[in-house]
């Protein structure tokens, strides 16, 4: 047991030197920058600066990676957040959303602010500029729900 023990702390070093040449992948495909989301919605400049604070890194292809996001494992768990942040929802990508998709994703946003879900906790730990204080979460969703973009009528998707 004590000998299992042993090895085990012998190996990790070597696994962590191992660990670093499986870097991750930050290159992003070409897009149009013009389809961005608070590009194309004209976002007021503070609202702009805190979204791009609290949720670009992970919700669109102009992520900006931290130091430690160089160290593996670390990197790879970044790199999932980031992966899956854009899976669900890349605000890149905004103008190629139909009407509905932007209404549906738009209201997701609002909730995620107003019942606190995003940022993910994991991330404003390391992150403390996208924390965001309770009149920052009302004011990004008022603008949200102000947008014509927020507004879709099911009956007009027949
Ligand atoms: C550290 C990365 C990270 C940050 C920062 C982040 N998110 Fe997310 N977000 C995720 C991940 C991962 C998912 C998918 C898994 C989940 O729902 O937890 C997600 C899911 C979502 C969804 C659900 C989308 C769908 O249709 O499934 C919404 C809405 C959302 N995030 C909004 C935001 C908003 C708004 C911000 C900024 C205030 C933000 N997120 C910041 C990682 C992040």
């Amino acid at each position: 047991m004590k000998k299992t023990l042993r090895y085990i702390l012998y190996a990790l070093p070597v696994l962590l030197i191992v660990a670093q040449a499986f870097r991750i992948d930050k290159s992003v495909p070409e897009y149009d920058r013009s389809q961005d989301f608070l590009a194309l919605m004209q976002a007021p400049q503070d609202v702009a600066d805190l979204m791009r604070a609290a949720c670009y890194d992970c919700h669109s292809y102009e992520s900006k990676y931290p130091w430690y996001a160089e160290i593996a494992p670390v990197s790879w768990w970044v790199k999932q957040h980031i992966n899956e942040g854009r899976e669900h929802l890349n605000l890149s990508l905004y103008g190629s959303w139909s009407p509905k998709k932007r209404a549906h994703k738009i209201e997701e946003c609002i909730e995620s602010l107003k019942e606190g879900w995003m940022p993910l906790k994991s991330y404003t730990r390391g992150h403390p500029e996208a924390r965001l204080s309770e009149s920052q979460r009302m004011a990004i969703s008022a603008w949200l729900a102000g947008l014509p973009d927020a507004r879709f009528e099911s009956e007009h998707d027949h």
